[in-house]
């Protein structure tokens, strides 16, 4: 043996066993540890040297097989026609190619070709190459018997019962004609939805996450218990036949309609191209819809729509020369984690961002991944120095999904939170995770966030707070781009947002980049905001937790910066859509003094331009029994709540009922428990004092249910009490409920003589016939919606 036929056969044993250990980790333990482009760069490495040196191909080499073998816990299936799978296509001219050898073996069939090799065309069917597991199953006499996994293409694993537990795979065909024995074959896959949810339910319980949807199919379908199984989002999608015992259409393309009519999902974006063109022009359109298809493909596939002509061509070892997948780009690549770095964030959240070595993952080069926080770290077992699989989907921000651990080296070293910030140095706590009741009571843990203490003193929180306070969705200050606000901070021109309307000309004109007129026009935006909506300033402040939509919210509902400043957290949940975190979030951040001076500051630039009222709706639904409810009272909830409220009429009453054990204890529909319970809270000072202090600022604020007739008194059902009954499909109760209120209406349980309305939606049932029998006028939804809309309230 020459010297360079040794090293062929050294690194051919290399790759088969590496190929094989890796067969072994997708296969059979849904683990795979390298993504599949490293694994096909291995696979084609192996192909291209046996090509070279056919004399050492085996039968055993994984080129020549599918690998993996079956899972000794599930019954063997033996795949009477086996499983085959496909050769790939990764650029145009491998596309190209593959259609000139199907011309090539189909000669004989084909009209002559012309002097250029060109000829009659092929018509192809193209398909989505869905990224999940193959499955077979088999119909027989229309009925679901068997289904099976690949496995190594001869051998799979019978999986019947968890096939069956597939939502969309009939257990009976639907029609007539279907062949007496017939083998669907096709993917199991998951849905990106479907995996995001599945991930968040299993990160919740505790449960093994899965690195992306393809991991998360396979995972879920090759589960001993069918119970699991049946739990997990997959789906099936049918992309051709094995056994067939019976008539079937002439052309793949038709034998899937059939598929289709008798109940089989097949794919949608499933098309007939003539000739080779055709297919590349598929290829790039679906390449541009990949990411906004609901499921991952990873390439389309390209079959010869004739049977016939599939026949004639026939198999080169494990693949058939009648159909090809052409490839996308890979989404996940291997690089070595150089570093981890820290950034400071505009709440100053020390997020760790990894700094990668350059690799191009699905034709962008990516250099940096965000590692969101420490615990993420901690999960992924990150050390500096690892090899790691980064993955990158469309326009998402690259990930790091998993360590390659066998890779690890012996000097890779730990990732550690600084205990300093690395831009201004101050201290980096970790942050508590509250968690809240509905009456604000805390529960606190350790957070997953590390938070640098400077605020604005640290230069990065700064930046990002103004670049933020600019924003178009904030401020809306044109022209003050991220590079000029960070040009201002470090020159120290501005050290707080307020000192935006304090620039010069002179200042701004010295500025690197500036002349005479950038510097007007950047003035003049300056000074075109000094007139913002209170929704936009509220949003621009940048108070945790709250985004443009609760910033609308708390503008829409108060009315004014001076009552949501005030707000107490109890009154904010009031609000619609604002929980009990939220609520102290934007408490907390009024409360401190530095955002008050902020405040104060830039009001002394600012006219906020469309202060008002409270809002009539949630003036009006606020009630005494709903404000007893929410102080949370031991064993006192909303039925409970408004027996009280009905009984004592106003806070007081309840607190003086409340003390009062004779009166108590004749209170119908409280248990002795409630009353004890009930005793105790108003016995409590403090209790005492925050439930006034709430009701003050309800009263305050015109949310009081005592002011109610003054809001309501007007209103175009002022004075009606209204039921609702059934379901509406538009809204919720609640949302119907707030509406009704909102134009005046009382909304009651029960239908009587002082009943003005009655809507009922479809399933409505007692209520409705008592309506009708006491001659109350009666809406369904579409009349309901419709005088909604008459009064300005939409869905
Ligand atoms: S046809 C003989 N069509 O890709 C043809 N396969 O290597 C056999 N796949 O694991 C396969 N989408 O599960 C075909 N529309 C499609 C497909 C598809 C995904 C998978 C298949 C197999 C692999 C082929």
């Amino acid at each position: 043996m020459t010297t360079s036929a040794r090293q062929a056969a050294e690194r051919i044993a290399a790759l088969r066993s590496e190929i094989d250990a890796h067969n072994y980790r997708y296969y059979v333990l849904d683990e795979p540890t390298i993504p599949d482009a490293e694994y096909d760069r291995l696979f084609n490495e192996l192909k291209a040297l046996e090509a070279e040196h056919p004399e050492l191909i085996t039968p055993e080499s994984p080129t020549q097989r599918v690998g993996g073998a079956a899972l000794s816990a599930f019954g063997e299936v033996r795949h009477e026609v086996p499983m085959l799978s496909l050769g790939n296509a990764f650029a145009e001219e491998d596309l190209r190619e593959f259609d000139r050898r199907v011309r090539e073996g189909l000669a004989d069939q084909l009209p002559a070709g012309d002097l250029f090799g060109g000829g009659a065309e092929v018509e192809y069917s193209c398909e989505p190459k869905l990224d999940g597991l193959a499955v077979s199953l088999l119909y027989e006499n229309g009925v679901l018997v068997r289904g099976a996994t690949r496995g190594d293409g001869s051998t799979g694993e019978d999986i019947s019962a968890n096939v069956r537990t597939v939502r969309n795979i009939p257990l009976k065909l639907q029609g007539s004609g279907w062949p007496a024995r017939l083998e669907v074959r096709g993917e199991v896959f998951m849905s990106k939805a479907g995996f995001e949810q599945m991930n968040a339910r299993q990160l919740e319980s505790g449960g093994k996450t899965f690195a992306n949807p393809r991991n998360a199919a396979a995972g879920s379908l090759r589960q001993l218990d069918p119970r699991v199984t049946a739990s997990r989002p997959l789906e099936f999608c049918a992309y051709g036949i094995g056994l067939v015992e019976g008539e079937l259409p002439g052309t793949h393309y038709d034998i899937l309609q059939a598929l289709k009519g008798w109940g089989l999902p097949i794919s949608r974006e499933l098309k007939l191209a003539r000739g080779v063109e055709e297919c590349l022009a598929y290829y790039r359109n679906i390449g541009e819809r990949r990411q906004s298809l609901a499921y991952e493909i990873d390439g389309v596939v390209f079959k010869v729509n004739s049977l016939a002509w599939q026949r004639e061509l026939g198999f080169r070892a494990r693949e058939p020369r009648w159909a090809i997948a052409h490839k996308f780009p890979a989404s996940e690549e291997l690089t070595e984690l150089l570093d981890v770095e820290f950034q400071v964030g505009r709440t100053g959240a020390v997020t760790p961002v990894a700094r990668l070595r350059p690799v191009q993952v699905a034709g962008v080069t990516v250099s940096n991944a965000t590692l969101h926080n420490m615990d993420e770290v901690a999960r992924l077992g990150l050390m500096i120095g690892d090899t790691v699989i980064v993955r990158r989907a469309g326009d998402v921000i690259p990930q790091v999904m998993a360590v390659v651990l066998e890779r690890r080296p012996a000097d890779a070293r730990p990732v550690r939170i600084p205990e300093h910030c690395p831009v201004c140095g101050s201290q980096v706590e970790r942050t508590q995770l509250v968690r809240r009741s509905k009456s604000g009571r805390a529960n606190v843990s350790e957070g997953a966030v590390y938070r640098c203490v400077g605020r604005l003193s640290c230069a990065a929180q700064l930046k990002q707070s103004i670049i933020h306070f600019v924003s178009r969705r904030a401020m809306d200050i044109e022209g003050l781009g991220d590079k000029i606000v960070e040009q201002l901070v470090d020159s120290g021109l501005v050290s707080s947002p307020a000192d935006l309307y304090s620039l010069s000309y002179e200042q701004v004109v010295a500025l690197e980049g500036f002349a005479d007129l950038s510097t007007r026009n950047l003035l003049a935006s300056i000074e075109a905001s000094r007139t913002p909506s209170l929704a936009r300033f509220i949003y621009a402040l940048g108070i945790p937790d709250v985004g443009e939509e609760t910033a609308k919210v708390l503008a829409r509902s108060l009315g004014s910066l001076a009552r949501i400043q005030q707000a107490l957290p109890e009154v904010l949940t009031y609000l619609p859509d604002i929980g009990a975190e939220v609520a102290y979030e934007i408490r907390n951040f009024f409360d401190d003094g530095h955002n008050r001076s902020v405040i104060a500051r830039l009001l002394e630039h600012i006219r906020l331009q469309d202060e008002g009222e409270v809002h009539a709706e949630f003036a009006a639904s606020v009630s005494l029994g709903d404000f007893l409810a929410r102080l949370e009272i031991p064993f006192i909830a909303a039925t409970g709540a408004q027996k009280l409220a009905d009984k004592a009429g106003s806070l007081e009453g309840v607190i003086a009922l409340s003390q009062d054990w004779l009166e108590l204890s004749q209170l119908k529909g409280l248990n002795e428990k409630a009353r004890q319970s009930l005793r105790e809270f108003f016995a409590a000072p403090a209790n005492v004092a925050r439930a006034r202090a709430i009701e003050r600022q309800l009263l305050d604020f015109g949310m009081h249910w005592s002011c109610e007739k003054r809001v309501v008194e007007g209103l175009p059902l002022a004075g009606q009490t209204w039921v609702l009954t059934g379901t509406l499909e538009a809204m919720s109760r609640d949302q119907a409920k707030a509406r009704l209120e909102g134009l005046g209406a009382k909304v009651a349980g029960s239908v009587s003589a002082k009943t003005a309305c009655v809507v009922a939606g479809p399933g409505a049932g007692s209520k409705l016939a008592k309506a009708g029998e006491l001659g109350i006028r009666i809406l369904d939804e579409e009349q309901f919606l419709a005088l909604l809309a008459e009064h300005g309230l939409g869905v």
